[in-house]
């Protein structure tokens, strides 16, 4: 059985019509579709909304670094789309992180509208790092009051172990499959066998011709 329900596919895409396709024909199966700063920058909010007015869970991966109002005024334009999830930067530091959960917490509750998950960024899969430097950050996550950590398949073990968070994995690859700029990867099996939640897959699904076809074949490795 392939985890249709735990795979979020990178819509890192710069052609509007190409973005469509993939969500037509791959949200029929339960995935969850990514925005990065690729999508959003070029089509803005009116794609997250279009997406989300369809039924469709959105998280938005804009990874914010900054000062603990810039953070939570952003923070809260994203409830107001209705977004599923977003990300931050752990090394952002404790007071952003709380404020953001604060504003979001409430903004939710105002609105009448699903607190979306708040994400923190470990260590980029595209760099190397260590597994102390990821869990503690995982662990300053948790004692911020955050949902979830974005971590590669390497450290989803380690960081279930120890904090209670959910676990999202990029860096997916099929073995045979091109790496990219992605260092720290593995297969998408690999990564739900060590405890992540969710696998994200951006490039070895939108760069092939039939998003269905290579869906398949990545949930399969
Ligand atoms: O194309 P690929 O499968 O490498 O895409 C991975 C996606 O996950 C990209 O959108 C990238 O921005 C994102 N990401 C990541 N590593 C992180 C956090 C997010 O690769 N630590």
């Amino acid at each position: 059985m392939l985890k249709w329900k735990k795979l979020i596919v990178a819509l890192d895409l710069e052609d509007k019509g190409k973005i469509y396709n993939a969500v037509r024909k791959l949200s029929p199966k339960g995935v969850k579709f990514k925005i990065g700063s690729i999508a959003f920058t070029k089509f803005g909010p009116a794609l997250v909304k279009t997406i989300i007015g369809k039924g469709i869970d959105v998280f938005l991966d804009l990874k914010l670094y900054d000062i603990p109002n810039t953070m939570k005024e952003a923070s809260k334009t994203y409830v107001q789309m209705g977004c599923w999830a977003f990300t931050v930067h752990i090394k952002s530091g404790p007071k952003a992180l709380r404020e953001v959960k604060k504003e979001i917490t409430a903004a939710a509750r105002k609105l009448k509208v699903r607190r979306p998950l708040v994400l923190g960024v470990t260590e980029l899969t595209s760099e190397a790092a260590d597994r102390k430097s990821v869990l503690s950050l995982a662990r300053a996550a948790k004692a911020c009051g955050l949902d979830g950590v974005i971590a590669s398949a390497k450290e989803a073990a380690l960081i279930k172990r120890n904090c209670k968070l959910k676990v999202i994995t990029p860096g997916i690859r099929a073995p045979e499959g091109a790496r990219g700029d992605q260092r720290r990867v593995a297969t998408a099996n690999f990564a739900f066998a060590q405890g992540a939640d969710y696998v994200v897959v951006g490039r070895p699904i939108i760069s092939q011709k039939d998003y269905l076809k290579a869906a398949k074949g990545i949930l399969a490795s």
